[in-house]
């Protein structure tokens, strides 16, 4: 059983408020923190091992120290919670039941990083969040924990929830910044990161939901201990939001030393596929990350198991790998087919994509047309070679990470799933009425 960090009071009733997270040894990391040199903090967030859990996986210790700080700047605090990749709900999951934890997270971290206003910047969608969030926001203020003089160290922070207006593009950081300076958000290039030159040219830490509450732990336990739990880089606990072909969607804490055999298939995760389907293929980090077949997902190409971490999952580079990425573990079991899948996630880009750089506006679109032609059985073979030759136009050539994201599932799924491809374009009459995958296993 996978050791639980950050959902170990998940389920005790009332959690979300101040009194009863409190009475469960909440804030006393804050509390232990405040007492100790900043430095302190942040080489314990270093020992541990944290990587960003928004999908890069960035050692966030990293990350801090990179932080400048010139002389009477101010340096900010931002959290993303802009979580907005399809099939990626573990944030939403965090401040819904434990805004605590986010709210004692950013405690800590605001003081390690000299931020005395930060920010959670939340997508637009999820409605009813920060009604949550500023309700924690004020009990921790009225207990001390937020606000003038905190703990009586002479240390101020506030903190503020940003609403975002829908668009998936504001979770990319530099586009988040935008939007929260009331501009529209389109990307910035990097460098500079925002690091140096961030909110409002601010030196500025953007970090993820789950990375900024994963800080309570490692307070808590000590960076030692948390590098302890997982394997090699990965360290400490992931959370994993599981969708798809699967007998239990949900949030899962996992200590990333687990297959993603056990993951898929044990009762104490997803609990294996309805009605005792095959598994075709599986995109273990967010509708971004290369879609991966089920032959490749369940071992390596060593032949080794598979592991639910950043290393394993990675194994063989993008020919054969995929990533952890945001933990948005999307399955798709023998039914389901490839191209109409890709072809939904390639609308989604197509509609997200900001437009600011040529092959991510364009190019997104023609992916989209083209994948609506082959799977509508109107497609030719050349326009399989049409469609790779599109996404390699797009990846690495555009300002921000959206037109790798929209690439990578195509190439992926020509890579792996090319005879679905064919098969649509041979069938053009079949293709009307059904799918590849209820055509043919
Ligand atoms: P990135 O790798 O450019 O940066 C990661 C973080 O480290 C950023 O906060 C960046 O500012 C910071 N950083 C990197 N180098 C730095 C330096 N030299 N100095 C100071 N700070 C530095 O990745 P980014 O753009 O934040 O995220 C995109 C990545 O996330 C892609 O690899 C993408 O595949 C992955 N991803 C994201 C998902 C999502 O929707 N959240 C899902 C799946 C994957």
């Amino acid at each position: 059983m996978s050791k639980k960090l950050l959902l170990k009071n998940a389920h005790i009733e009332g959690i979300r408020y101040f009194e009863t997270y409190r009475k469960h040894g909440g804030y006393e990391a804050a509390e232990k923190a405040l007492k100790m040199t900043t430095d302190a903090v942040l080489e314990e967030v270093k020992t541990s091992g944290l990587r960003g859990r928004g999908g890069a996986g960035f050692p966030t210790g990293m990350k801090w120290s990179f932080l400048a700080k010139p002389e009477g700047v101010p340096r900010h605090l931002v959290v993303n919670a802009d979580e907005s990749e399809p099939g990626t709900f573990k944030d939403r999951y965090l401040m819904e039941f434990l805004p605590h934890l986010l709210i004692e997270g950013m405690l800590i971290s605001s003081f390690v990083l000299g931020s005395n206003v930060s920010y959670i910047y939340i997508r637009g969608e999820y409605s009813w969040i920060p009604d949550i969030l500023e309700e924690a926001i004020e009990e921790a203020k009225a207990a001390g924990f937020l606000g003038k003089n905190i703990l009586g160290t002479g240390f101020d922070c506030e903190i503020y929830v940003q609403r975002g207006a829908g668009a998936y593009i504001c979770g990319e950081e530099t586009a988040l910044l935008e939007s929260l300076e009331g501009k529209r958000g389109n990307p910035r290039l990097k460098p500079p990161f925002p690091a140096i030159k961030g909110l409002w040219e601010r030196p500025t830490v953007v970090n993820n939901v789950e990375t900024i509450a994963a800080v309570v732990p490692i307070i808590d336990i000590t960076g030692a201990e948390y590098a302890k739990i997982g394997v090699g880089r990965s360290t400490g606990t992931k959370l994993i939001s599981a969708c798809g072909n699967i007998n239990k969607p949900g949030v899962y804490e996992i200590d990333m030393t687990i297959t993603v055999e056990e993951f898929i298939y044990s009762d104490e995760y997803c609990g294996g596929i309805p009605h005792g389907k095959k598994l075709k293929a599986c995109i273990p980090g967010g509708s971004s990350v290369p879609i991966v077949p089920a032959n490749l997902l369940l071992k390596t190409i060593n032949g080794e198991p598979r592991y639910m971490n950043y290393e394993s999952l990675a194994d063989g580079g993008f020919a054969t790998g995929t990533m952890m990425g945001s933990g948005g573990f999307i399955v798709l079991d023998e039914d389901q087919c490839v191209v109409n899948h890709t072809m939904t996630l390639a609308r989604f880009y197509n509609h997200e994509s900001c437009g600011q750089c040529t092959p991510c506006r364009e190019g997104t679109g023609w992916m989209y047309k083209i994948l609506k032609k082959i799977e509508k059985g109107e497609g030719k073979m050349a326009d399989i070679d049409l469609l790779w030759d599109i996404q390699r136009k797009i990846e690495g050539n555009t300002i921000c990470p959206l037109g790798d994201a929209a690439a990578w599932p195509v190439a992926a799924a020509i890579r792996h799933f090319r005879d679905e491809f064919e098969w649509h374009v041979n069938n053009p009459e079949l293709s009307q009425t059904q799918n590849y995958g209820l055509a043919n296993y």
